[in-house]
């Protein structure tokens, strides 16, 4: 049966790739895309969320989200990871298109509660609208199928600070609400989205069959994967976001490990997702009784760059 999911997100380089893939992925419907600030500022997050919904084969609306962590505000993005425009700084075309009026927590909410156990909210960005929905409806937390978040880190080195994954640590308080309730949340970060290379030659076999996605999606990656060889020498780029969609369609992909997480949200270790595996006992306490989520810590990872690119490549 296709699943229903919604896709919260901050477009980005990466989150292309992961939402022209769910596009092609008959295992999933898209019910609406949700923006949030975070790789660049929310407006920019947002038109770049329309141009992504117009090449979807059916009508995706577009939410905009919050602009701002939970508990402080920001001015800094990641332009220097993926360009000022959020795609590369490749002067694509503005979208015609209109972002709906309903704020995207209310939409999600309301989403949630017309489909009661249906919905998976696939989360590629800083956790803002999540802990927001939290926070305001806690009712439709039951009744989410399940929450797969692309962030977080157990026992790889963090790419924000040494313990630190980005979405996590832009909004660490949100992500702390998120891993604290009792809902279904998968946990999809660095242990394995850094065990896969896109490499250039993969996102140019993506361009090269003429179409729009394809083109967006060659165009975006070259300075993306530009920051990767210039920051730590890799000759490509990791597949963060998209590993969240190959989850959803394939999950005997992944390997994963269960127990609780909780988000630091102060000190040094800010954005730090600490794991405490199931039935493990601890003198300290705080991880006791606390939600029980999954953790990916396993990837078969040549076989999901295959299907990354197989699927790309189906655009005509
Ligand atoms: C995550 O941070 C963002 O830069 C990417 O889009 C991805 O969601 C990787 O740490
Ligand atoms: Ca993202």
């Amino acid at each position: 049966m296709t699943q229903k999911i919604i896709i919260d997100t901050d477009p980005g380089v990466d989150d292309a790739f992961a939402i022209l893939l769910a596009f092609k992925s008959p295992e999933v419907n898209v019910l609406g895309l949700t923006t949030v600030f975070g790789n660049v500022a929310l407006d920019t997050t947002s038109l770049n969320g329309l141009i992504l919904a117009d090449m979807a084969p059916y009508k995706v609306p577009v939410f905009k989200g919050e602009s701002q962590p939970m508990e402080f505000s920001t001015d800094s993005y990641a332009e220097f990871v993926h360009g000022d425009d959020g795609f590369g700084n490749i002067n694509w075309p503005a979208s015609n298109s209109k972002l709906e009026d309903q704020h995207a927590v209310d939409w999600m909410i309301e989403t949630i509660k017309a489909n009661p156990n249906e919905v998976t909210l696939v989360a590629l960005g800083p956790l803002t609208n999540l802990g927001r929905l939290v926070e305001r409806a806690p009712e439709v937390i039951p009744l989410v199928k399940e929450v797969v978040i692309m962030g977080g880190t157990v026992h790889c080195t963090g790419n924000v600070s040494p313990v630190a994954e980005a979405n996590i640590h832009n909004d660490p308080h949100a992500a702390e609400l998120v891993f604290a309730a009792s809902w279904n949340v998968v946990m999809l970060g660095l242990d394995v989205t850094s065990q896969m290379i896109l490499t250039p030659e993969m996102t140019a076999r993506i361009g090269a069959n003429g179409s729009k996605q394809g083109e967006l999606l060659a165009k975006a990656s070259k300075f993306y994967i530009d920051f990767y060889y210039d920051s730590i020498g890799i000759r490509g780029c990791y597949l963060h976001d998209p590993s969240t969609i190959v989850y959803l369609t394939h999950p005997e992909l992944f390997k994963t490990e269960t127990g609780s997480i909780i988000s630091i949200t102060e000190g040094f270790a800010i954005g730090q997702t600490t794991f405490s595996p199931e039935g493990r006992k601890f003198k300290m306490l705080d991880w006791e009784g606390r939600s029980q989520h999954k953790v990916c810590m396993q990837v078969e990872g040549e076989k999901v760059l295959q299907l990354v690119e197989e699927r790309l490549s189906t655009y005509a």
